[in-house]
C-alpha cells in the first residue's frame, strides 16, 4: 500500500500500522480501559444525520473560520500531540509545514520533540502551545516564557491528565519514552527496519521543551501514564489555571473541558476558548463523547468564548456536524498522526488535503457556501 492509495483515515491507519513498530503504533492507536470512549467519539457522529438544502448556488465555498482572533483557511487543525519524532523522524517539522501549506493551525506539545524556538522560526501559520502543569515551577515558567518568545499564538492548558489513564495496550507492549532496548522492542524494530534505520540515523530523540529540567522521557525511560502520574502536579486547581492564563496574557484555552460548569468557569478565569475533549478516549474511559457533549456547552458559553470540538473526527461530515451544533472549529490527533507516521510531511498534507476536499464537497452538497450557514436546523438525531 502506498500514500497515493490512501483515501481516508482508515487507509492512513493501515499504512501507519505497516510502517511503525507495534508498540509505537499501539501508543497512537490505543486508549484507556476498554476504549469505549475512544470508539464512542466517532460513533457519536453516526447518531446524527445531516439534512441538506439544494439549489443554493454553491460554486464558491468559503471554508474559513476565525478562532483565537486568527483566521484559519480550514475549520480543522492539528491538535498538539507528544513524541512526534518517534512516529516519523521529521515529527513536528512535517506537521508545521503541512499546516502552514493549508493555512491552518497546529499545536506543539510540552512533550514535543522539536523546540518551540525552531518551530517559531520555521512557520508563520497560527501555533498553539500545549502546556502540562508540572510540579517543577521553574519548568512551568520556562515553558511559558519560551512559547511566548517563540511567538506562539495560543496557549492551551491541558486539564484532563491530572493522573495517567489506564492504557492497557501500552502495558502489554511495554511502550516507553524513549523506547527501551528490550528483547520485545528489538524484535518490533527488526520487523520495521525502515523505521528503525530512520529513527537511529536521525538526530537523537529529545523533549526540548523540558530540557534542563526533566530527565524522564529522555534519559530515563517512562510510560506516558507514569509521566502524568509522577511529574504533573495533581494539586492543580482553578487558581493555578487563572495564574497561568494571566502569566500568558494572550489567547488562552483549557483543553479537556467536558462539563457546562467548567466551561462557565473557564470564562471567569479569562479564557478565550475551550477545547471540548476527552483526550481521544485516552484518559477517562466511560466519559461522554465530545460531540455528544458539545450542544449543552455551546448553548451556555458559545456566544462568549470559542468552542472547539476535538476527538473522533475521521470525515468531513463529522466536521460539518460539529460546526452545525455550534463549534467554531474541530481538532484531532489521530486524524493526522497516522498520516505523519505513514509518510511524514507528504502524509500530513495528503490527510489535510482530503479533509479540505471532503469538507468543501460536503458543504456544496449541504447547500452551504460558508460555515456560518451550518446550523442545527440541518441536523437530526437518529433514534
Ligand atoms: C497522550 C498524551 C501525551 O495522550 O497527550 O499520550
Amino acid at each position: 500500500m502506498r500514500l497515493s492509495n490512501c483515501h481516508n483515515f482508515h487507509d492512513f491507519r493501515s499504512l501507519a500500522r505497516r510502517r511503525l513498530p507495534g508498540p509505537v503504533f499501539h501508543y497512537i492507536d490505543g486508549a484507556a480501559d476498554d476504549e469505549t470512549t475512544h470508539r464512542r467519539n466517532t460513533e457519536a457522529y453516526g447518531s446524527y444525520d445531516l439534512v441538506p438544502n439544494v439549489l443554493a448556488g454553491v460554486k464558491n465555498v468559503d471554508l474559513s473560520t476565525t478562532i483565537f482572533g486568527k483566521k484559519l483557511a480550514l475549520p480543522i487543525y492539528c491538535a498538539p500531540t507528544a513524541l512526534q519524532r518517534l512516529f516519523h523522524h521529521d515529527g513536528e517539522r512535517a506537521v508545521a509545514k503541512a499546516a502552514q501549506k493549508f493555512g491552518t493551525m497546529f499545536g506543539v506539545s510540552s512533550l514535543g520533540t522539536v523546540s518551540v524556538e525552531e518551530i517559531g522560526r520555521m512557520v508563520t501559520t497560527p501555533k498553539m502551545f500545549q502546556f502540562y502543569f508540572h510540579k517543577d515551577r521553574g519548568l512551568n515558567n520556562s515553558m511559558i516564557e519560551r512559547a511566548k518568545a517563540a511567538n506562539f499564538d495560543v496557549m492551551a492548558l491541558t486539564v484532563d491528565t491530572i493522573t495517567g489513564g489506564n492504557r492497557e495496550r501500552d502495558l502489554r507492549t511495554g511502550f516507553t519514552s524513549p523506547p527501551q532496548l528490550t528483547l520485545q522492542s528489538m524484535i518490533s524494530f527488526a520487523l520495521r527496519p525502515k523505521w528503525a534505520f530512520n529513527h537511529f540515523t536521525h538526530p537523537k530523540f529529545e523533549l526540548p521543551q523540558l530540557e534542563d529540567h526533566v530527565k524522564e522521557g529522555t534519559e530515563l525511560a517512562t510510560s506516558i501514564c507514569n509521566y502524568f502520574s509522577t511529574m504533573l502536579d495533581q494539586s492543580m486547581n482553578w487558581k493555578d489555571a487563572e495564574d497561568i492564563c494571566a502569566k500568558w496574557d494572550g489567547q488562552f484555552a483549557l483543553k479537556g473541558i467536558m462539563s457546562v460548569e467548567d466551561a462557565k468557569r473557564a470564562i471567569d478565569i479569562g479564557c478565550t476558548g475551550i477545547i471540548v475533549s476527552n483526550h481521544g478516549g485516552r484518559q477517562l474511559d466511560g466519559s461522554r463523547s465530545s460531540f455528544d457533549q458539545l450542544a449543552e456547552i455551546v448553548d451556555t458559553v458559545g456566544d462568549r468564548i470559542d468552542v472547539i470540538c476535538e476527538g473522533g473526527i475521521q470525515r468531513g461530515t463529522h466536521v460539518l456536524k460539529a460546526l452545525s451544533v455550534g463549534a467554531k472549529a474541530c481538532s484531532g490527533g489521530r486524524l493526522y498522526l497516522y498520516a505523519l507516521a505513514a509518510a511524514g510531511q507528504d502524509g500530513v498534507e495528503r490527510a489535510l488535503g482530503l479533509f479540505r476536499s471532503e469538507i468543501e464537497r460536503d458543504m456544496k452538497l449541504m447547500g452551504c457556501t460558508s460555515i456560518d450557514q451550518l446550523s442545527r436546523k440541518n441536523l437530526r438525531f437518529r433514534r
